[in-house]
């Protein structure tokens, strides 16, 4: 994998992401939405609904950020629990039931201990996408769900629109409101991302069998569904 030269290496990624994301916290939610243009609920309430999990399901949001897809997933009637490595996410946090600290390439969690995960934009900000995965094949029993979304390589089509935004539009909005490299770093950062179909790969091999990726927003934004064997 070729990284673009803004991007850190594994070494220091850890590091150079919590920091990040403990700057940007106060207004992270209010760029998301202004980037998208509000599309970001849309696609997390499309992954709640793929979770297909009986009422009061207990679901682990993984690198839960503030709380969006755990206020999503509460709308839907699940208990939740948000996992975040950054403390500043996490005190501006709303929306589970309860909140754990942690590194989720190491979740304090029991062997299929919840009913289902769902992870929002947080696979290209981990050092070890492999073993994040098998982190949620771990916790998730057998029969549960995971509903993963993440930025995806867009097609040629549509490929001139979205660097048009992400690289003009989106570094600008975010130097306005809030921190301009980070902002350069977010699109860039799906650099790390494996190709379409090693990423499937990645959650058919850490046991759920049947996992589809599903395209959103013009292309621009992937959904990996999968039940745990
Ligand atoms: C782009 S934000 C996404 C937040 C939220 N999931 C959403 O849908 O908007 C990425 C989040 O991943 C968290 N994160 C990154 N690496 C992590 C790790 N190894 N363990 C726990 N959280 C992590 C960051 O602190 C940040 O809150």
């Amino acid at each position: 994998m070729t990284l673009p030269a803004t991007l850190p290496d594994a070494d220091e990624k850890a590091r150079v992401v919590e920091a990040m994301f403990d700057r940007i916290a106060p207004r992270y939610g209010l760029i998301n939405h202004l980037m998208t243009g509000g599309l970001d609920v849309v696609w997390r309430r499309r992954a709640v609904r793929e979770l297909r999990l009986p009422r009061a399901a207990l679901v682990a949001d993984l690198a839960c950020g503030t709380g969006q897809f755990c206020r999503a997933l509460r709308h839907a009637g699940y208990r939740t629990i948000g996992v975040d490595s950054a403390a500043g996410m996490l005190a501006r946090a709303s929306g589970a039931d309860e909140w754990v600290r942690a590194d989720i390439l190491d979740l304090p969690f029991e062997r299929a201990s919840v009913d289902g995960v769902t992870s929002g934009f947080a696979l290209r900000n981990v050092v070890d996408i492999d073993r994040c995965v098998g982190e949620m094949a771990r916790v998730v029993r057998p029969g549960g769900r995971a509903a993963v979304l993440d930025l995806a390589e867009p097609r040629p089509t549509t490929r001139w629109i979205n660097s048009t935004w992400v690289e003009g539009v989106v570094p600008r909005i975010g130097a306005l409101l809030s921190d301009a490299e980070a902002y350069r770093y977010l699109p860039a950062s799906t650099a790390y991302l494996p190709d379409a179909a090693s990423l499937v790969a990645i959650f058919r091999d850490a046991g759920f069998t049947d996992t589809r990726r599903l395209l959103l927003g013009f292309g621009t934004v992937q959904l990996l569904v999968g039940t745990r064997a």
